[in-house]
């Protein structure tokens, strides 16, 4: 990966000798810079047309070019992706396109809160502005650029919901934003707390088997489509992370969820129930959602969708794929991606994500042999009968700042995953390349470099943070930074780094074999025999699934200890290569943005010598062994890197 990034640098700098005008940020801030796409086709909308609802053809004929759909939403996803093809220098010649969404609902998870904070956001506040005017054009501006990109939904709360949501005059107000978003094809959704009919509705109890419990949800549904006939449905946290649930009341997920959806059916509405479930008690949190909905298969109704992280802990830098995508037959999946950077140095990290959220719908779980995979699952072709919609998820990383995520690049990862979820046969690097030439230029010299520094991104941010199959060594309670020693009095164990990574003096990782956890076995084969073995576990897992002994040969001719020193080292100078990347950019950005990512770079420098020196340190008090020669030596003490963790703490 070294090798391939420095040659892209030295051919970067090879071209770089013509110096262009330095591009104005005003209308490159983003991949879409007016509302309305102003592109020259002819439209026709035929509600006959045999084609799916958002579906559109673009055709060139002697007469001329034509946006065909089925409606005016189809003809809209048409419209931007001329205006797309035009931008990226693909609309000339003879066009005659159809395109079909991969899934029906694409949809944004914003966790924004009412009092505007979002929690795990980093670019700023709610951009709903609760309590304030509603912010008209900043709404639509959003609208269409999700609707540029595919995207059709958005469930505008926090999963941890303020059961207040659905007081009539927030109702009012979530009404009036559905107003604006409506003509880009944006349905509302909102996330709702279990304990609802107690906390709002002043009732004895939320038991979702309680006859005036029903009645109080059927008429709270009624009121919300009463004010917004389009509404999409709820998204439901339930018994999980303190969160209340049916099982308080001794009934399942599937009573909680079928409630609901018994409510929200009448008017075509569904229930999101998210499978993110864990307790302290268990041995093995990976196993937890398995155990808990595999029993339920088949139990829930036709209107709800079992909403999974891509992994089966929490949008880890890397994990395998969540399990219980291969363990439901009878039951309508969605794949959750986080899409804000919580566990990835947050918005001062540039890390395109695209090749995580591919990783886990590309994996195959053999559920029906072979080509079994998350995206052919959830996307019903291989449960077609189950599925009367299809949807996917991704947790929104957009607030109030003037670039909408932070960081100037981390709008490719919105703008891919809606891209994705349109058209799962894009590959991430087609589309980073055009979100690239629509953000900065389509100039080669700065496309090429900068397209291998994106792809490249996921790998070093893993390699720095927690390469072959670490994970959660995370800082305590805001996620960023190292902490692998954490240690907090009386907290739950499997909030605790050393749940996860079990350093001793004979190695490290989680025994997930069929002698440990036996999580293993909850993938189908041949995985559940490639992951149980260490010899034929993939590297990039294997402390995920083995406690591996530190002089465990790896396939690189060193051992685990000096492969982990390498794979920290490899991060940071990645990293450094980014930097020596974009000094000779300059010319090809305007200055704002080129100063804004420079001073970002310079953080995740920084950071990754941080995780390297606190992790190298830390595991080789474990270990015994010295850091290699062939790698930087740590620059900081455990102390210092201590230190650091507290001042970024108390900030
Ligand atoms: C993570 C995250 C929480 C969030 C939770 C969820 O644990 O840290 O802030 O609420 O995921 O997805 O529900």
């Amino acid at each position: 990966m070294n090798k391939v990034f420095s040659m892209a640098i030295a051919t970067a700098i090879a071209i770089s000798c013509c110096t262009p005008d330095q591009q104005s940020k005003e209308d490159r801030l983003l991949w879409l810079t007016s509302t309305e796409p102003d592109v020259e086709a002819e439209v026709v909308v035929d509600p006959t047309l045999e084609i799916h609802d958002d579906g559109f053809i673009i055709r060139d004929t002697p007469e001329g070019r034509y946006i065909i759909a089925k409606n005016d939403i189809g003809a809209l996803y048409g419209k931007y992706a001329l205006d797309r093809l035009e931008k990226t220098g693909q609309a000339s010649g003879n066009l005659e396109i159809l395109e079909e969404p991969s899934y029906d609902r694409r949809i944004l998870n914003h966790w924004d809160n009412l009092d505007n904070s979002i929690e795990r956001g980093y670019a700023g506040g709610s951009i709903w502005q609760w309590g304030e005017p509603v912010p008209v054009e900043q709404i639509r501006k959003y609208a269409a650029l999700n609707a540029s990109i595919g995207i059709n939904g958005s469930v505008l709360n926090n999963v941890n919901a303020a059961p207040e949501i659905l007081r009539s005059d927030y109702l009012g107000r979530v009404a009036e934003i559905a107003d604006i978003m409506r003509p880009y094809g944006i349905r509302v959704y909102l996330a709702v707390n279990f304990s609802s009919p107690a906390v709002l509705g002043g009732m004895e109890t939320s038991d979702p088997l309680d006859t005036e419990v029903k009645q109080w949800w059927s008429e709270k549904v009624a009121e919300i489509y009463g004010l917004i006939p389009d509404f999409g449905g709820f998204l439901v946290k339930a018994n999980s992370e303190g969160r209340p649930g049916p099982q308080d009341f001794g009934r399942t997920h599937a009573d909680g969820a079928n409630m609901l959806a018994d409510a929200l059916k009448p008017y075509d509405g569904i229930v999101m129930w998210r499978a993110f479930v864990y307790a302290p008690s268990s041995p093995d949190r990976a196993n937890q959602a398995c155990d808990e909905f595999v029993p339920l298969d088949g139990q829930f109704r036709d209107n709800v969708l079992i909403q999974i992280k891509n992994g089966p802990i929490d949008f880890q830098p890397r994990e395998p794929f969540s399990p219980l995508f291969g363990r439901m037959s009878k039951t309508a999946l969605m794949a959750e991606m986080q899409i804000t950077q919580e566990y990835f140095g947050w918005s001062n990290h540039l890390v395109y994500l695209l090749p995580v959220f591919k990783e886990c719908l590309d994996s195959d779980t053999y559920c029906e042999g072979a080509g079994s995979t998350v995206s052919a699952i959830t996307t019903g072709k291989i449960y077609p009968e189950i599925y009367n919609t299809t949807a996917i998820a991704g947790v929104a990383n957009i607030g109030r700042d003037e670039n909408w995520c932070g960081h100037d690049f981390a709008s490719s990862s919105w703008y891919g995953f809606g891209r994705m979820a349109w058209n799962l046969d894009i590959t991430s690097e087609e589309i980073a390349k055009e979100w690239i030439q629509q953000t900065f230029t389509d100039d080669p010299a700065f496309t090429e470099p900068v397209l291998k520094m994106m792809m490249t991104s996921r790998e070093a941010a893993v390699d720095y943070m927690m390469p072959l199959g670490f994970h959660h060594l995370f800082a305590w309670e805001h996620h960023y930074g190292p902490e692998p020693w954490c240690d907090v009095e009386g907290a739950r164990e499997d909030w605790m780094p050393r749940y996860y990574h079990k350093a001793d003096s004979c190695g490290v990782g989680f025994d997930r074999t069929r002698s440990g956890s036996g999580n293993v076995d909850q993938y189908h084969e041949p995985l559940a025999s490639i992951y149980n073995d260490l010899s034929t576990c993939p590297e990039d897992l294997i402390l995920w699934f083995h406690h591996v002994p530190w002089t465990h040969a790896m396939s690189s001719g060193r051992t685990l200890w000096e492969e982990i020193c390498h794979r920290y080292d490899r991060g940071v100078k990645t990293v450094q290569e980014y930097q020596a990347l974009w000094e000779e950019m300059k010319p090809y950005v305007d200055l704002a943005r080129w100063e804004a990512v420079k001073a970002k770079l310079e953080i995740q420098e920084s950071d990754a010598r941080w995780w390297r020196d606190a992790c190298v340190q830390y595991f080789g008090t474990f270990s015994a062994m010295p850091i290699p020669d062939d790698v930087a030596q740590p620059e900081m003490t455990i102390e210092e890197v201590k230190n650091k963790l507290a001042i970024f703490a108390a900030d």
